[in-house]
């Protein structure tokens, strides 16, 4: 079964192996023409066998991780830091201890991968070697923080905070543009016929709009600063809260991270402007994606770890890095659909104004073998009811009925996978027509 998982988990990386064979056989028809070698074309012509080394690093990556969990586990084991299958209640399985945190094997090795691409890739890219030092230090400090998260349990509203502490080394290093572009419909409220509007005039108290460019640019300076800080947050808590069930926090990220890769690997193929952040992105993304489809073999229904905070951490600090660096955090929002309704959803319970209980994870029916909505109890003036917990996993199971653990986690990633599909679409067919 886990190694039919593999095969099936390795189709959504298809596309952009395909996008990889094509720039290795532009490469090799290049040599073949012996195109003169000027510092320009060097770079360009030698784009697919860099990607094909970094997939050699996540290849490593993936199988170094592979082997580590089974040991790592043994000693998450033997220190206690285990949890129990909440999904399992009323079988044989629910008093059995997990091992929990394992996502710090993956996040550990990703950073090894990422120490060997330092060596690599930013002695030829030196302008690059602030970003992945920042890069590097934000990921591993979310790493740690999740860990301890783990093994501590803080409360939400540390949970909440740890990011954006996690998040400073990259922000103090952030030196590309602090700009972003005003959506075509939303031009009118900046400026008309080119004189500043009102509301226009009171933004410049706060911001730089662009007068030159007819208020589609605007600098928000030190607010961009705050906009990344709120991405990582928003990243890392977003996966967090969208999880429970066996194999959902890996998956995601895995698809997710499949959808970043493509991206880069679309604009890397095309030759955009910022092809060097696309590249870098796409190093990353190899060695995330390596590590993180071991971890998933390992963590699928029924699992054998639990990924813990760690994980969750790691890995939504690692999407906002490279959104940051890579310079589509739009787009990057875009394959996080499901985790934003989720945390729209989920508002009323986060900041208390329906109960929230610790686990809002679905309940698990013995007789039946399938999850149902778990409830939590709210006091009206009417007396006490019942009510559905607010997360998207739970409105899945109301809208299609009781489903098995495994069933349940597919139908949620098969929505993931239509999100990312969809924002991609966006990305490339409609976003033109709004930000030109
Ligand atoms: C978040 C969610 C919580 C959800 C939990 C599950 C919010 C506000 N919080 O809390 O609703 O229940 O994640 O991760 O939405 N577990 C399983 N099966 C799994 C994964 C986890 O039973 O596949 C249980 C285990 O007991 C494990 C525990 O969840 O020990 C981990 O929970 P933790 O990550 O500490 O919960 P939070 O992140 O605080
Ligand atoms: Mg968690």
């Amino acid at each position: 079964m886990k190694a039919s998982l593999q095969t099936i988990a390795t189709l959504p990386l298809l596309p952009s192996l395909w996008i990889v064979c094509r720039l290795i056989s532009k490469d090799l028809e290049r040599i073949q023409d012996s195109i003169s070698y000027d510092e320009g074309t060097a770079t360009a012509s030698t784009v697919g066998t860099q990607l094909l080394l970094f997939i050699a690093l996540g290849t490593l990556g993936h199988v170094g991780t592979n082997k580590l969990i089974p040991s790592i586990k043994y000693y998450m084991l033997k220190r206690g830091i285990t949890g129990k299958d909440l999904g399992k209640k009323g079988t044989s399985k629910e008093n059995n201890d997990i091992p929990e945190a394992l996502g710090i094997v993956p996040g550990a090795i990703f950073l090894i991968c990422l120490m060997f691409c330092l060596v690599g890739f930013a002695t030829n890219h030196p302008s690059k070697l602030l970003d992945l030092n920042s890069a590097l230090l934000s990921i591993c400090f979310m790493l740690f923080l999740g860990f301890t998260d783990d093994v501590l349990e803080w409360p939400w509203r540390y949970k909440l905070f740890l990011p954006s502490v996690a998040s400073l080394p990259l922000l103090c290093c952030y030196e590309g543009s602090r700009s972003v572009v005003v959506p075509i419909p939303l031009r009118f409220l900046l400026m008309i016929d080119g004189e500043l509007t009102t509301f226009g005039k009171l933004l410049c108290y706060f911001v730089v709009v662009d007068t030159n460019a007819d208020g589609s640019i605007i600098n928000l300076g030190v607010f961009y600063l705050v906009y990344m800080g709120l991405l990582a947050v928003f990243c890392t808590n977003a996966i967090n809260i969208y999880a429970g069930i066996n194999g959902l926090e890996v998956g995601q990220s895995y698809i997710i991270g499949c959808a970043v890769l493509f991206h880069n690997l679309v604009e890397i193929q095309c030759d955009s402007l910022s092809r060097e952040n696309h590249v870098f992105s796409a190093m990353i993304m190899f060695s995330f994606l390596g590590v993180t489809l071991a971890l998933l073999r390992h963590n699928w229904f029924p699992a054998s770890v639990f990924v813990g905070d760690t994980y969750c951490y790691f890995s939504g600090m690692t999407f906002a890095v490279v959104g940051i660096l890579g310079h589509f955090s739009k787009t990057l929002l875009l394959f996080f659909i499901p985790q934003l309704l989720n945390f729209l959803y989920s508002i009323p319970q986060l900041f208390k104004l329906v109960p929230c209980p610790k686990h809002r994870l679905p309940k698990y029916n013995a007789k039946t073998g399938r999850m149902e909505p778990s409830t939590t109890t709210t006091t009206t003036p009417e007396g006490t009811k019942e009510r559905v917990n607010m997360t998207l996993i739970n409105a899945c199971l109301q809208i299609f009925g009781p489903l098995s653990e495994e069933v349940l986690c597919v139908v949620l990633l098969t929505f993931q996978i239509i999100c990312c599909i969809l924002g991609l679409y966006f990305r490339y067919n409609v976003a033109q027509l709004i930000f030109d």
